[in-house]
């Protein structure tokens, strides 16, 4: 599968459409995609918008991953006080709405276990859980070497994370590779169509 322009901006605006809201209307999620498989040893990004009507000083931000597994009590932390500024910086707009957005890049750990977990965005204690699956390291270095090729055929993609594009690349990333990693995101989603 070759992907175009076309599929990337449906991906885009599929994307777009798939934001979830916090419970107490303060952000919004855009990755990680609820239900999606990550690898283990690749990148997890956790996205998030900040509305722009909404004060945000006095809000902290916790984003865990915790364990679904039945009697399961692991709770690995992705960030502690995480990014609510709202500069110049993170601005961004959707027609006539402003709104902020800040991205932590979470190197999964190659220790944890495979299989269901949510990522916790926990604002002021309001969590907004999204699930995901997560896959073992080893079943994702045959897909990342695919997906990673110039022809960008993602064949075997159904265990896409928006991550296997930066297969050892993970700790060279920083924050300007922002926009690499938002287009990284939807070209996965693009190999997962
Ligand atoms: C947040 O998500 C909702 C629901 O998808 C959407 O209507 C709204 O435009 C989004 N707001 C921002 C600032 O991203
Ligand atoms: C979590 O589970 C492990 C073993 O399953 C146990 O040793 C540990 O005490 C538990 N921790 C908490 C905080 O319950
Ligand atoms: C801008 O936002 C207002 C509501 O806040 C809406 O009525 C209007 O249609 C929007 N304009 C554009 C160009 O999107």
């Amino acid at each position: 599968m070759k992907f175009s322009v076309g599929a990337l901006l449906v991906a885009a605006m599929a994307a777009v459409s798939a934001q979830v809201t916090s419970p107490i209307g303060v952000f919004n999620v855009s990755s990680p995609t609820p239900n999606s498989p990550y690898v283990a040893k690749q990148i997890l990004p956790c996205t998030y918008q900040l509305f722009q009507d909404v004060d945000t000083s006095g809000i902290s931000m916790n984003i865990n991953l915790v364990s679904a597994a039945t009697g399961s009590n692991v709770t690995l932390n992705i960030a502690t006080n995480a990014d609510m500024s709202k500069s110049s910086n993170s601005a961004k707009q959707n027609g006539n709405v402003t709104y902020y957005e800040h991205s932590v890049n979470y190197l999964i750990p190659d220790t944890v276990v495979p299989g269901n977990y949510k990522v916790a965005f926990i604002a002021n204690g309001a969590a907004l859980d999204i699930p995901i699956t997560i896959l073992p390291a080893a079943a994702s270095s045959s897909l990342a070497a695919k997906s990673g090729s110039a022809t960008g055929s993602g064949a075997g993609a159904s265990s896409t994370g928006s991550g296997s594009i930066f297969t050892g690349d993970a700790t060279r990333l920083d924050l300007t590779t922002k926009t690499v990693v938002a287009l990284a995101a939807v070209a996965g989603i693009a190999l997962a169509l």
